[in-house]
């Protein structure tokens, strides 16, 4: 039997179906502090040219049932999940769901993630491609977000 109780980390992709601008960025980040919140979520969305990347962190039966509304949500392509793992700590204890958008991004964090969305966009990329970019992304962020 899976431990639904056990702490889970989990990335995605995805790309926008209608335009995501700064407004409604925030409008999506600020029901998902509020939702999150509630249910003991935490994580990170990073956005650029179209594309989400978001790192997803709580109990597994809680991360797993926002997947399922982020599945369906219209507003973008079904969600690529790079991995879902077990993890011992929070990477974003303090945040329902940190923003960074790629203005707001280091050099060094802006070269990850184009790294990341040229290799994902292509079709049948293998994660293990941008696997190290990734890693490296949210590395980063958990120094500098906590
Ligand atoms: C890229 C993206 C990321 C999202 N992240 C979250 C999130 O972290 N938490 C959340 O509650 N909803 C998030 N949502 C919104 C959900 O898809 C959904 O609209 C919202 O949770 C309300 O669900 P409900 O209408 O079924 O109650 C996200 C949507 C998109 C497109």
């Amino acid at each position: 039997m899976p431990d639904e109780s056990q702490l889970i980390g989990l990335v995605y992709m995805s790309t926008e179906r209608i335009h995501f601008d700064i407004d409604k960025i925030l409008d999506l980040i600020e029901v998902s502090r509020r939702r999150n919140a509630e249910d003991h979520i935490t994580g990170l969305l990073c956005h650029h040219a179209g594309q989400f990347i978001q790192f997803l962190e709580g109990k597994a039966k809680d991360v797993d049932a926002l997947m399922e509304r982020i599945c369906r949500d219209q507003r973008h392509t079904t969600p690529y999940v790079v991995y879902r793992k077990p993890i011992l700590d929070r990477a974003f204890p303090d945040w329902s769901m940190a923003l960074r958008l790629f203005d707001d991004m280091t050099p060094e964090q802006q070269k990850h993630c184009r790294n990341i969305l040229a290799v994902s966009l292509q079709e049948n990329a293998s994660a293990s491609r941008y696997r190290s970019d990734l890693d490296a992304l949210l590395a980063s962020f958990t120094y500098a977000i906590k």
